[in-house]
């Protein structure tokens, strides 16, 4: 009775494992059969129905059955997996004569060229190169710039205010004023860096953008020296014909004060389309820095004199490789950017 009951069950599985579709299937089938509820389980919990003589035949005969289901299940699992293991090698084939994916070397930016080649300009003539913070007190950025409070230049210099007297820098001057403190001199340092202007973008203007500030200070410096030194800058950026041209400007801190245009490098003066048949353009601000200034930041005027200048970093950059709009310079398009 019970060994017809064991072929059945025996049967039944063998027939349901041959034809599981998927592992999940195959346990399944392990669960209702050999399982703690499972039917061949059953039989093992009704062994004490049976007479005490036949129980461990009947036993043997329960273990057989048991053990060649799990041989069964065994199997088709390998099965499975032997065959989900082929497809994923199938899938990862690499076929190692395929051309190279090319490797897409990265290239300086326009911004980058140009300042690496102004400060190599002024490095060679014994600059120091430091940097100032890109946040600033009010005072930093404005103050001990000579620009107090009301003063006009403030509304200028459309400012990004964080909170307090905490500011984004509007100009590099901010690292003068830094570097005047350290009590160190003679000064003779360039410093580069980024600025903010609360502008709207256009082919000219953005919100942030980068300096290079200059600034000397020693005794006996003149006007003299920041023309030799500016003359000298202009010929290494742009050639050996070019020549320099002060303009009487203002800035508040220096005395006197000046814009500086270079003779056009690419009609030699005559006037093109370039310079607005100007002949000329305008390339930075400078001035001697104001007495003033020396002495908020603790330098004695009578016994220091000094000069500073002020350049845009993209304006170089943009005349340099004529590039029209500066929006160009922001957007990292490689196609754009893979030119310089
Ligand atoms: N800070 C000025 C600006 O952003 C540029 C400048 C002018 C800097 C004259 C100077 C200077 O050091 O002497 O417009």
């Amino acid at each position: 009775m019970i060994k017809e009951t064991l072929d059945g069950i025996r049967e039944k599985a063998l027939e349901a494992i041959a034809q599981a579709a998927d592992p999940d299937k195959l346990n399944e089938i392990r669960v209702s059969v050999l399982g703690k509820k499972g039917e061949l389980t059953g039989i093992l919990k009704s062994m004490k129905d049976v007479a005490p003589e036949d129980r461990p035949k009947v036993g043997q005969l329960v273990n057989d059955t048991r053990a060649e289901i799990e041989a069964m299940l065994d199997e088709r699992k390998q099965k499975f997996e032997a065959a989900l293991l082929n497809a994923r090698l199938a899938g990862e084939v690499i076929d190692v004569t395929l051309p190279a994916k090319r490797m897409n070397v990265g290239h300086r930016h326009p911004n980058t060229i140009a300042l690496e080649e102004l400060e190599n300009i002024f490095i060679g003539m014994g600059y120091e190169v430091v940097e100032g913070p890109e946040i600033e007190k009010d005072y930093y950025n404005f103050e001990a710039l000579n620009i107090p409070a009301d003063h006009p230049a403030k509304d200028e210099q459309d400012t990004f205010y964080i909170h307090g007297d905490l500011l984004l820098r509007t100009q590099t001057s901010s690292a003068q004023v830094h570097e005047m403190e350290k009590g160190r001199l003679p000064i003779k340092m360039i410093s580069p860096g980024r600025v903010f202007r609360a502008d709207e973008v256009d082919a000219t203007h953005s919100p942030s953008f980068h300096q290079v500030e200059g600034l000397v200070i020693d005794k006996g410096i003149t006007f003299a020296d920041l023309k030799g030194t500016l003359d000298e800058f202009s010929r290494k950026l742009f050639g050996e014909g070019t020549k320099t041209k002060f303009r009487p400007h203002h800035f508040p801190f220096t005395e006197p004060s000046a814009e500086m245009d270079v003779s056009c490098f690419k009609c030699g003066g005559k006037g093109c389309r370039f310079c607005k048949g100007s002949g000329w353009i305008e390339i930075l601000g400078c001035g001697m820095v104001h007495p003033h200034v020396l002495e908020m930041s603790g330098i004695d005027p009578n016994e220091y004199t000094g000069f500073a200048f002020g350049v845009g970093l993209e304006r170089i950059a943009l005349l340099k490789y004529e590039i029209d709009d500066m929006r160009l310079l922001y957007e990292n398009d490689s196609r754009f950017l893979a030119q310089f």
